[in-house]
């Protein structure tokens, strides 16, 4: 039957969606499907059913695609679809409750602060800092793609990060910064593919590092041994697990100098470009990009 392939929004992310958007439907339709691609800014939902489509493939990123609005909508319409349901999706979107849930399941993830935008004064960042060994990372509790994120050594920088990450949500969080290697694991169904890390010359990955620098090497298979990797595919699966999430996805970890793991977050809908981190990893473990996007549409419900 008819298929929709979501994606665009409203949010931060829209061009990445779009771009991950354009790569799922031209993948779907090589592989036969009748695939349709609508941008969820210009369209009402309920009009899905009347235009007769059976499921969705969801590749809008961010606030309104990613974080259980759209899946709530889905599921009152009884249209099956991709990836992580409402509960998975709107905790993966919240990085500081995603921590709460890792910390209280005694998964490891680094040390953290909560600064909300009513009661924050720029005086207080010395203060914050105070409780950190060492620089800090602030994010927007419910961005992707690094957008509104600020490595921080100093109050006075400390002060303007928070300012920064306070244009895109009104709770930030403050995260001891893990000097060391990024890593990501894709998720496919119950499985974790081959681990990636990245090298990026930029001070972490950020969104030019991600989408416009092209500076950024991608190692996979990562250079751990096969017990290294398994053990952080396990972890990630974990990770993924812990809050909910479902289908398909990725968790970023970093690996700090003693070779220790620190989860960092899970995506639930991860960039979908030919050149994107889930489909690099997809091909180590033998799926093609087409391949790919149709195991995740088959596991739609
Ligand atoms: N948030 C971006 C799309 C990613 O995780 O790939
Ligand atoms: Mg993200």
């Amino acid at each position: 039957g008819k298929v929709a392939v979501l994606y665009g929004g409203r949010s931060a992310e829209r061009e990445v969606s779009l771009r991950s958007g354009a790569a799922v439907l031209a993948g779907l339709e090589r592989a036969g499907v009748d695939a349709h691609g609508i941008d969820t800014r210009d369209y009402p939902l309920a009009r899905l059913k009347d235009e007769g489509f059976e499921r969705a493939f969801i590749v809008v990123h961010g606030r309104g695609g990613e974080d259980g609005t759209l899946q709530g909508a889905l599921e009152h319409l009884g249209m099956p679809y991709t990836g992580s349901r409402v509960l998975g999706s709107a905790l993966a979107m919240d990085k500081i409750r995603t921590k709460q849930v890792w910390q209280a399941m005694g998964l490891p993830t680094a040390d953290f602060r909560v600064v909300h935008k009513q009661d924050f004064n720029p005086g207080d960042a010395a203060v914050l800092l105070a409780q950190f060994q060492g620089p800090v990372f602030v994010k927007p509790s419910h961005e992707g793609s690094s957008i509104g994120m600020t490595k921080a050594t100093d109050a006075a920088t400390l002060a303007d990060a928070i300012q920064e990450a306070f244009k895109f949500d009104d709770e930030v969080l403050l995260e001891s910064f893990i000097e060391g290697d990024e890593y990501t694991v894709s998720i496919l169904g119950e499985r974790a593919l081959p681990a990636i890390r990245l090298r990026t010359p930029h001070d972490f990955y950020d969104y030019s590092a991600k989408y416009q620098s092209g500076d950024t090497q991608y190692l996979c298979p990562c250079g751990l041994d096969e017990e290294g990797e398994q053990e952080l595919g396990a972890l990630s699966l974990a990770a993924f697990k812990a809050v909910a999430a479902s289908g398909w996805g990725r968790v970023d970890l970093m690996r700090d100098k003693q070779g220790q793991w620190w989860l960092l977050e899970v995506n639930t809908v991860p960039g979908m470009t030919e050149t994107s981190l889930v489909p690099k990893a997809a091909k180590v473990a033998g799926l093609s990009f087409d391949q790919l996007v149709v195991r995740v549409l088959e596991m739609a419900y």
